[in-house]
Order: C-alpha cells, then sequence, then structure tokens
C-alpha cells in the first residue's frame, strides 16, 4: 500500500514539472513574439521616417549666367542636379538675337523642340524640380518645353526661375505650366540678375521653403 501511495505522488510530481515546464516554454515563446513584433514595428517607422523629400535642381545655360545661380542653389540645398544639354549645341552665331539665327527661329517657332542630348533616369526619386533657363525673346528657350514634355511630373513641385539681360519671368512660366499635368504645383517665377550673389540665392530658397 505504501509503495502504491509513493508510486502515486511520484506520478503527481512529474505532472506537475512537465505542466510548469511547458508553461514556461509558452511565456517564452509569447516574450519572443512580442519582442519580434515590436521591432518590425520600429523598422516600419523608421522606414516612413526615412521618406524624405526630395529636389533635382535643373538648368539649360549657354554662356555660364544660370549654370552659377543652378549651383548656388545644388549647394545650398546639398540637391541633385541635372544640366540640360543639346544634342546640338548653340554656337555663337546661333545665339547673336534679332539676326534671325538659330535661337531666334526656334522662339519664333512655339511647337519648336530642340533635341536634348542624355536624360534624367530616376525622374521618379524626385518630388520637387527646380528649372533655371535663360529669358530668350521673353520665353524660355524651346529646349525646355521638350525637356517638359519629356518625363511625366504628375504631383510633383516645380520651380522655376530664370536668368535675363533685363527681361522678368513674364509669361515665360506660366506658358511652360501649359505643358505639363494639372496636378503639377507650379511655384511662383523667380527671376536673377547676372552676378547675384550666393546669399541672394539662399534668402530666395529660404522664402520658398524648400529644403
Ligand atoms: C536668343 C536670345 C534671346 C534673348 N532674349 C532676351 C530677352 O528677351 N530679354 C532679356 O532680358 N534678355 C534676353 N537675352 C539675354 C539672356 O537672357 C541672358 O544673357 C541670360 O542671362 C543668359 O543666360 P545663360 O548665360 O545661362 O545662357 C537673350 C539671349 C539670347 C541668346
Amino acid at each position: 500500500m505504501r509503495k502504491i501511495v509513493s508510486l502515486l505522488l511520484s506520478f503527481g510530481m512529474i505532472f506537475t514539472l512537465a505542466a510548469c515546464g511547458q508553461s514556461a516554454a509558452s511565456e517564452k515563446q509569447a516574450e519572443i513574439e512580442m519582442e519580434t513584433e515590436a521591432s518590425e514595428s520600429v523598422s516600419t517607422e523608421e522606414q516612413e521616417a526615412d521618406v524624405s523629400t526630395k529636389t533635382l535642381v535643373v538648368y539649360f545655360s549657354c554662356t555660364g549666367t544660370t549654370e552659377l545661380v543652378a549651383e548656388y542653389i545644388t549647394e545650398i540645398l546639398g540637391a541633385d542636379s541635372y544640366q540640360i544639354v543639346p544634342e546640338n549645341p548653340y554656337t555663337e552665331a546661333d545665339l547673336a538675337y534679332y539676326t534671325n539665327g538659330r535661337a531666334d527661329q526656334e522662339q519664333d517657332d512655339p511647337d519648336a523642340r530642340p533635341a536634348i542630348s542624355g536624360g534624367v533616369a530616376n525622374m521618379d526619386a524626385y518630388d520637387t524640380i527646380i528649372l533655371g533657363f535663360p529669358i530668350w525673346h521673353g520665353q524660355a528657350p524651346r529646349i525646355i518645353s521638350t525637356f517638359l514634355e519629356s518625363y511625366d511630373f504628375s504631383g510633383k513641385t516645380i520651380v522655376p526661375f530664370c536668368t535675363s539681360h533685363s527681361s522678368g519671368v513674364g509669361s515665360s512660366a506660366d506658358n511652360l505650366q501649359s505643358l505639363c499635368a494639372e496636378s503639377v504645383e507650379w511655384r511662383d517665377g523667380k527671376r536673377f540678375e547676372s552676378g547675384v550673389s550666393k546669399e541672394s540665392v539662399q534668402k530666395w530658397i529660404e522664402e520658398i521653403g524648400i529644403e
């Protein structure tokens, strides 16, 4: 009889220990699952925080004036930049205005679309385009129309700026806007004179709030 009782007691102890072991194991498993869930949500938040706005400074320049302003903007913002390079470069004779030269003829023809050499491979990566050009007969050079018609800027912001001898932005930016999808947000255009200081450009960047 004593043997039977001690046998029953031993079975009881083994059962209790096994049950304890099992609940400890499932507690540990639950702990691991919670930790995994927590670390997944942190990494998702981190990913979301990492999706920052990206700006591309695009410019066309034949005699360096617009290029210098574009370089200032690129440096100030630490942005990427892209120069619109014509497939057929403009010679001095092409640029001599009021001579009925190449630039004059292109500006006379709203449908002229001078070809661009190369392009931006990853336009999707940018949400803001700062677009610089010289004023040619009151308008943007037709190669800017070629550029705008080469990509889908839907949902992006375009900030136009120009340089000129004396003319303002005038209707140039409005005419460019009409070439783009309605969902493109066009900011007011800004004209810079030749020799503008980097500080003045920085002031404009701060005013428009582009980062
Ligand atoms: C074909 C042509 C037309 C121009 N038309 C004008 C104009 O209408 N108004 C103006 O103020 N400057 C005009 N300019 C001067 C340029 O806008 C100015 O020199 C500009 O800053 C040049 O920029 P870039 O050095 O980046 O090429 C014209 C220049 C060229 C070549």
